[in-house]
């Protein structure tokens, strides 16, 4: 559920005439060259194309999902679908002191990022919409010490069965994005069913009590988790495509 940060340079695309057809933030993803949050100056889609599979050919790209349907269209392999979702903070959470018998909860900060890893691993099974490579000690760690994102925010929390973790909520306070719930799971056992969205509940309240307006995610296109955040008042809001555009020299 992260989102890949980069060098903050633009790059731009023109046509054959000259004419300014994208601009783009520039990064790297997957070892190949990223035009990140692509955005169209021609339009529509289609007359931009062109002119984009030829700039940036094996290059992967990040637009908004109908500029990737485009793309798609004309060739480029899907690497990702995710819905972005923003949560007001105010008094509707209610209550969302953490009272659940058995199950305690703390700091992220004060739970070295190893001991999430193995639920973090069968949260995230090779069929799961994020699964993958992905699933990584390296990427759990990038979130803990800000590498990935931006800094840890000090109520990320962790819930822990008899001392091992079962669940937690990362947020990190992403440059571009704001404060981003970069990570939400729990242990799949049956028994802790629903503990994911209390967790998320008890989350958002100390994020406010902190004094935070909102807070945003991004879900992978097919994740049920979906369903848990509409539940919990997250607004969607804008979609995107991270697409592998056909050509180049890349593998
Ligand atoms: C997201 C998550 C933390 C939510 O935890 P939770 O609040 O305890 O909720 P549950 O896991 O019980 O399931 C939430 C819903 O998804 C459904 N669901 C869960 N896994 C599913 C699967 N593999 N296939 C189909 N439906 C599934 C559940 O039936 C439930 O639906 P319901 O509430 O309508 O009955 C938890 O499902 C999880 O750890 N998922 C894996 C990691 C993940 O995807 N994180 C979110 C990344 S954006």
């Amino acid at each position: 559920m992260t989102t890949d940060e980069s060098v903050r340079t633009r790059g731009t695309v023109f046509d054959r005439d000259g004419a300014l057809v994208a601009d783009y933030r520039l990064g790297n993803r997957s070892g190949r060259p990223a035009a990140l949050d692509l955005r169209l100056h021609r339009l529509p889609a289609e007359h931009a194309v062109p002119a984009i599979l030829t700039a940036l050919p094996g290059w992967v790209v990040s637009a908004r999902e109908d500029t990737g349907a485009v793309l798609l269209a004309a060739g480029g392999r899907l690497l990702r679908h995710m819905h972005q979702y923003t949560r007001d903070l105010g008094p509707d959470l209610g209550d969302v002191t953490w009272a659940e018998p058995g199950i305690e909860v703390r700091a992220a900060a004060s739970v070295a990022s190893s001991r999430l890893y193995d639920t973090w691993l069968a949260a995230y099974p090779p069929e799961h919409p994020d699964g993958g490579d992905d699933v990584s000690p390296a990427n759990l760690e990038g979130l803990y010490d800000g590498r990935t994102l931006g800094p840890l925010l000090g109520f990320s929390t962790v819930a822990l069965d008899e001392g091992r973790v079962v669940g937690a909520v990362l947020v990190n306070d992403a440059e571009l994005l704001g404060p981003w719930i970069t990570e939400v799971f729990r242990d799949p056992d049956a028994k802790y069913a629903g503990l994911g969205g209390r967790l998320l509940r008890h989350t958002l309240g100390l994020a406010l009590l902190d004094g935070l307006p909102s807070i945003g995610l991004a879900v992978t296109e097919g994740n049920p988790a979906r369903a848990v955040y509409e539940r919990l008042g997250f607004r969607p809001g804008e979609s995107f495509m991270t697409v592998v555009l056909p050509g180049g020299e890349h593998r």
